[in-house]
């Protein structure tokens, strides 16, 4: 999707089920709480202070990025603008639509980066090069 933008990023508020004594809940459906079916889960973690993760965007894919523990920074950036989200809580969510490019970083000690994709691992749905990207942006 070559013209999407970074205002069709947001964060999407998760069910938060609590209970006093044992703690919380929370729960991502497909097409309910997101506008995709999940066909992957992959998380990052043990990211070194300082490291950044990311620097690429995807043609196709749908993501809903949560910060399972901990903290860090997404900036999103659609070749026109960017936006720094920071992810901090694990019943929030940050959905990313396709065409966006993203830098991860600001990892805290023993956070977790959950991201909740719309279909399996495929290479080719990468784009690694930023110039590359703002053609695929038409912003060349
Ligand atoms: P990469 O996407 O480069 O990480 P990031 O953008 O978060 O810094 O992925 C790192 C490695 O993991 C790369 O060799 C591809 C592999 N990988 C898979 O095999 N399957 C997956 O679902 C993902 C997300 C990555």
């Amino acid at each position: 999707m070559n013209n999407s933008s970074v205002y069709d990023c947001s964060i999407i508020e998760l069910d938060k089920h609590h209970s006093d004594r044992k703690g919380n809940i929370s729960v991502v459906e497909n097409k309910k709480t997101i506008p995709f079916d999940v066909k992957r889960v992959y998380y990052l973690y043990d990211v070194p202070g300082g490291e950044s993760r990311g620097s690429h965007a995807h043609k196709e894919l749908n993501q809903l990025i949560v910060a399972a523990s901990g903290s860090f920074s997404v900036t999103l950036d659609d070749g026109n603008v960017k936006r720094t989200f920071t992810l901090n809580r694990p019943y929030q969510g940050l959905y990313v639509v396709p065409g966006i490019w993203r830098e991860l970083d600001d990892f805290s000690s023993g956070s977790v980066c959950m991201v909740l994709a719309s279909a399996k691992y495929y290479a080719g749905d990468y784009i690694r090069d930023y110039d590359k990207f703002l053609k695929f942006k038409n912003h060349d």
